[in-house]
């Protein structure tokens, strides 16, 4: 595994439209050890492969990355400490995703992106949605996801289309994050 260097905005292959994956192979299985070692280094809670520079449909999340600055829970049961870990892992991944059916009901979320670093911004999106897709084994999956997974799948599926959270922002607002990202990078 490694993990991989993540393009920032506005590099162009951003905007690319990423390519349905049609082989469930190892190389496929290494891309995506490799998107979750990039993923939970950063941290983050959802990248594309596209992120990484890899135009496939390829989407990786997990809403509870641990925390290690997270104070552990004690504990005792039976008369002893243990220390249990603060948050599980629960990566999920998504290949060949498809939304629809989304809800009239609108969920705003402030949103960040690993490709727009410590740039963060209210968006609305549907609250809830229909999701089909693929695992690592070619599988189908069909269901509804509501909540932050439904905010942060639609983000990543976004991606995929080549659109930034930041393009769904008003022309004057999404002018002063690209400039406050430039900015950030000429004094990094
Ligand atoms: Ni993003």
């Amino acid at each position: 595994m490694a993990i991989l260097p993540i393009i920032e905005a506005p590099d162009p292959r951003l905007k690319q439209i990423s390519a349905p994956v049609t082989a469930f192979d190892d190389a496929l299985k290494a891309l995506v050890a490799d998107m979750f070692e990039t993923m939970y280094d950063a941290p983050g809670i959802g990248l594309a492969a596209i992120q990484v520079g890899v135009a496939k449909r390829v989407l990786v999340i997990d809403l509870q990355p641990d925390d290690p600055d997270a104070e552990p829970v004690p504990c005792n049961h039976d008369g002893h400490h243990h220390h249990h870990q603060p948050t599980l892992k629960e990566p999920r991944v998504f290949i060949n995703p498809v939304l629809s059916d989304p809800s009239d009901e609108l969920t705003v979320y402030s949103e960040g992106c690993l490709s727009v670093p410590d740039i963060y911004a209210d968006v609305e999106r549907p609250s809830r949605v229909r999701a089909q897709w693929q695992d690592l084994d070619g599988n189908h999956h069909d269901e509804v996801i509501e909540g932050l997974l439904a905010t942060c799948l639609q983000h990543e599926m976004d991606h995929l289309e080549g659109i930034l959270f930041i393009d769904h922002l008003s022309r004057l607002k999404r002018g002063m994050a690209l400039k406050k990202l430039e900015k950030a990078r000429r004094a990094a």
